[in-house]
């Protein structure tokens, strides 16, 4: 292997999807189609994803090489997202991964997509290990310890929702569409925090567990409590002070988790990744741990934070390095964990 391979990343677990081109762990494209399909339905449909990405992965893995300037017979591995996701998504990336890999003669490096948005931080950062890392991405809401050579450690994760399933559910309460975190996002901006205190449910205060289902049954109490001419005109006056109070609750949580686990780890630096890691109040709330507890704070830009195929790409770069590939038999595992 050269010491500068030159990767194609691929990510469709979901309803995205993308392609990626790293050289030497440098990041040279990076294409994501996102599937405008489930709009209608306020979720993601699977069938409608996977019959999508069949349509789109030929396209964007073209564009992607066309962008890095690459040629198809120049790439040294492929790596692709084999869990967790949807069954039938995932089975597409796969399979294109597999029939390139085969093709061309070069290795499969199979990514879980956990430790893509992970190794997020790594696209455009370096952090110190061990490292701190809050994963709050639609799927999952997961405090990890990450320490050199990919050995990851689950301190804790949610019991129920996971951050971005709140957030959108929320939405769709709201009619807000989907996916809701960053309309939510947008409305909080113009609202007050303190309009409303909804419950910061913490099920093993002293362990790192989260539970969010109760927090969306409040907002949906806190909304049956009106009449239907009545919650039109409090939804006309205090939309983005519910999206402000609702996203508050969310903050409070995922942060208190993560400044405790600084504290009892006593590790010096911390990441926030997966699509809620684009909040901009969840943002602002971890900033202000840096002077708080004297941490270096790693954030993926904003297009690293939803998913995208260059996390995968840069994952795939020190699995190679350490050596890692994976066999041609690999299969798509929905259920996929950490480890
Ligand atoms: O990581 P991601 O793209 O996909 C999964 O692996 O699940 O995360 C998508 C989730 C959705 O639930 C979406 O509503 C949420 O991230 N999200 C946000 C924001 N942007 C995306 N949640 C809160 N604020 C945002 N700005
Ligand atoms: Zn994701």
């Amino acid at each position: 292997m050269p010491d500068t391979p030159i990767i194609l990343g691929i990510e469709s677990s979901c309803d995205d999807t993308a392609a990626a081109v790293v050289v030497g762990g440098e990041l040279r494209a990076n294409v994501v189609s996102s599937q405008d399909v489930h709009g209608d339905y306020g979720g993601v449909v699977p069938e409608l994803a996977s019959r999508d990405h069949q349509r789109l992965i030929v396209p964007v893995v073209a564009q992607a090489l066309n962008e890095a300037s690459i040629a198809r017979e120049d790439l040294d591995a492929i790596a692709v997202t084999y869990g967790p996701g949807l069954a039938g998504s995932l089975l597409v990336g796969l399979s294109f991964a597999k029939a390139y890999a085969l093709g061309l003669g070069i290795p499969l490096v199979g990514i879980n997509h956990l430790e893509g948005h992970i190794y997020s931080v790594f696209i455009e950062g370096r952090p110190a290990f061990p490292y701190l890392c809050l994963v709050v991405s639609g799927g999952h809401t997961q405090l990890v310890h990450v320490d050199d050579g990919f050995a990851l450690a689950l301190l804790g994760q949610t019991r129920d929702d996971a951050a971005g399933e709140a957030f959108d559910k929320v939405a769709k309460l709201l009619d807000l569409g989907y996916p809701g975190g960053p309309t939510i996002d947008r409305l909080a901006q113009q609202g007050d925090p303190d309009f409303h205190r909804f419950p910061r449910t913490r099920p093993d205060p002293d362990g790192y567990e989260f539970s969010f289902s109760g927090l969306k049954t409040s907002v949906l109490y806190y909304l049956n409590a009106f009449s239907e001419e009545e919650r039109i005109h409090f939804l006309d006056d205090h939309l983005a002070d519910l999206c402000a109070s609702f996203q508050q609750a969310i903050i409070d949580v995922l942060v208190d988790a993560l400044r405790r686990g600084v504290r009892e780890t006593g590790v010096k630096d911390v990441a926030v990744v997966g699509g809620v890691s684009a909040n901009t109040g969840l943002r602002a709330a971890a900033e202000a741990l840096v002077e708080e507890e004297g941490i270096t704070l790693h954030l993926p830009p904003l297009k690293y934070c939803m998913d995208n195929a260059a996390m995968i790409a840069v994952t795939a770069h020190y699995k190679l390095a350490a050596g890692r590939t994976s066999p041609l038999s690999l299969t798509a595992q929905p259920s996929l964990a950490l480890g």
